[in-house]
């Protein structure tokens, strides 16, 4: 009898050389079609859901004022290290990053 991996749990997964984001660079990565958008705040990286919650908005491309990110289509902010939207109805899915032998790795 051979074991089966849960195909639905979260699974540990390479997103990018942390060489790729430079301080103050962005990148977004596709992972089992799901839309990542990684950026690096002060030499730290952040990844965060690149859909907006509100009505899918394109966060790769939305405006960073230190840790606050604003989706370019209507407005709403999110602080990318916790995902908190500053009061609105949806906060903004986080995926919490490490670094290992110079990748950065996520639970996705
Ligand atoms: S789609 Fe992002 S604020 Fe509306």
């Amino acid at each position: 009898m051979s074991e089966s991996p849960d195909a639905a749990a979260s699974q540990p997964v390479v997103l990018a050389d942390a060489d790729d984001i430079q301080e103050g660079g962005r990148k977004e990565v596709v992972v089992e079609n799901r839309k990542i958008a990684i950026f690096n705040v002060d030499g730290q990286c952040y990844a965060v859901n690149a859909i907006c919650p509100h009505r899918g908005g394109p966060l790769i491309r939305g405006t960073l004022d230190g840790y606050r990110l604003r989706c370019p289509i209507h407005g709403w902010a999110f602080d990318i290290r916790t995902g908190d939207s500053n009061g609105r109805p949806h906060d903004l899915e986080i995926f919490p990053l490490r670094c290992e032998n110079g990748r950065l790795v996520a639970e996705v």
